[in-house]
């Protein structure tokens, strides 16, 4: 895990389960009480947040019972929100120790134990064996991978025959390099954005048969400028990943927009199958 302190670091030090509980304080909500949907809007921590896990969630074959993989799951709010609406079991990795922690003390907090357990892993050396899992996700992981190759292969490996792989991820467009600061890097350091076309023929040579590549920047960018509006109306809310992104989150966000709109990112959405 030590190549990927950098990027650990990047997106979170400290007690993020404390600075979650403040910010719930901060909006009025009770943590004893709390509910999958109320923390919905922090846990979600990507671009579109909840609504892009529904988007995702829709487009999977899940069925109850079975056994999933979220790689890079951050605080666990897509591993959730997929447990509780297949009735599956959801094994989250991911590399930010402080974001482990916070999601399984939020997975405590909503009672969900025995359905989702999350772990310190790096998605290029996953700690599961072969053919563990019915199907697998990472939402805008990759951006922060420097080897495709292992992340796919190692995903694919500790799949079932037949199982699903579905990936979301801001590409890199064809309009120039990308602004920063954005959500993954803050200067372009530990940033490994490919063109859709690149990932899809990773993914391939890794074994993977790819389904279906969605565009998903004019869903990205309506939301950002709707974050843009807000904020420039008097304020973000005091309940949202903008809490967890820090000081700089306006203009990350606005950066991430503009990159969509001058084509320098090319979100995509690419759901996969292994034979
Ligand atoms: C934008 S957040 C997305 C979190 C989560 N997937 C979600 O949608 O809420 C990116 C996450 O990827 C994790 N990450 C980056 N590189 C990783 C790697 N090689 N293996 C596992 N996790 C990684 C980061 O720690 C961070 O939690």
């Amino acid at each position: 895990m030590a190549a990927t302190q950098p990027i650990s670091d990047h997106w979170a030090t400290g007690d993020v389960f404390a600075r979650i509980l403040a910010a719930m304080e901060a909006a009025e909500i009770d943590p004893a009480g709390v509910t999958v949907e109320q923390l919905a809007p922090i846990d979600h921590f990507h671009a579109r947040g909840f609504p892009a896990t529904r988007d995702l969630a829709d487009a999977l074959p899940v069925r109850r019972g079975d056994r999933l993989i979220d790689i890079g799951c951050g605080l666990g709010g897509p591993a959730r929100y997929m447990a509780g609406r297949f009735g599956c079991h959801v094994d989250g990795i991911d590399i930010t120790a402080p974001f482990v922690e916070a999601a399984n003390r939020l997975t405590a907090l909503v009672g969900m134990e025995g359905a989702v357990a999350v772990r310190l892993g790096d998605g290029q050396a996953l700690p599961f064996g072969d053919g563990t899992f019915d199907g697998g996700y990472a939402q805008h992981v990759t951006m922060n991978v420097p080897d495709r190759g292992a992340f796919f292969r190692e995903a694919f490996r500790v799949l079932k025959p037949g199982g699903f792989f579905a990936l979301t991820e801001h590409g890199l467009g064809e309009g120039g390099p990308p602004h920063h600061p954005l959500p993954w890097s803050k200067d372009g350091s530990g940033a490994h954005l490919m063109r859709p076309g690149d990932t899809v023929a990773a993914l391939e040579a890794a074994g993977f048969e790819v389904d279906e590549v969605t565009g998903t920047g004019a869903k990205y960018l309506e939301a950002y400028n709707a974050a843009i509006a807000l904020d420039e109306s008097g304020g973000l809310p005091p309940f949202g990943t903008h809490v967890l992104i820090g000081p700089q989150a306006p203009e990350i966000i606005r950066n991430a927009a503009r990159n969509i709109a001058e084509g320098r990112t090319h979100p995509v959405q690419i759901l996969c199958r292994r034979p």
